[in-house]
């Protein structure tokens, strides 16, 4: 009788611990439906085909500076000014790898998802991009949150 009990308990126990290993696998994907849904998107104007492969557009959106680059048949938003010194980084060049170098102190970023490929430990701003109507629209989180 005790066996059974044993038993029921571990199958119990299994089961908690699916359900919660599923409810941690859907978490990020439930966070970022909601993070779409309170964006402000703003239309850029820009059609993806008017950026070239290896050209940055600097525009400015809700009185902040971003760029776009078309990486990969994407088009990518960024924050425009660099977060080590605030270099334009418009201003400055994509690599043979398509990553964004700043002007001023050579530092590389990659515009998909911010990160200091160079490794000097900074993190570029990106926002949500997404093509409606045949033009870019960024996402931005309002300033009321
Ligand atoms: S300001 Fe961009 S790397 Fe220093």
């Amino acid at each position: 009788m005790q066996n059974k009990y044993n038993y029921l308990r571990c199958y119990l126990l299994t089961a908690v611990a699916i359900c919660w290993q599923a409810t941690l696998f859907l978490q990020p994907y439930r966070c970022n439906r909601t993070l779409m849904n309170i964006l402000e998107w703003h239309n850029t104007g820009i059609a993806p085909t008017d950026i070239g492969n290896d050209e940055m557009r600097e525009i400015s959106i809700a009185e902040k500076l971003i760029g776009l680059v078309q990486r990969t048949g994407q088009v990518h938003a960024f924050a425009g000014k660099c977060p080590h010194a605030g270099a334009p980084l418009c201003s400055g060049w994509l690599d043979a790898q398509g990553r964004i170098v700043c002007p001023l102190h050579k530092y590389r970023f990659d515009p998909v998802n911010g990160r200091n490929t160079s490794g000097e430990g900074y993190k570029l701003f990106t926002y949500p991009t997404r093509v409606q109507d045949g033009t870019v629209w960024v996402g931005i989180v309002p300033p009321a949150l």
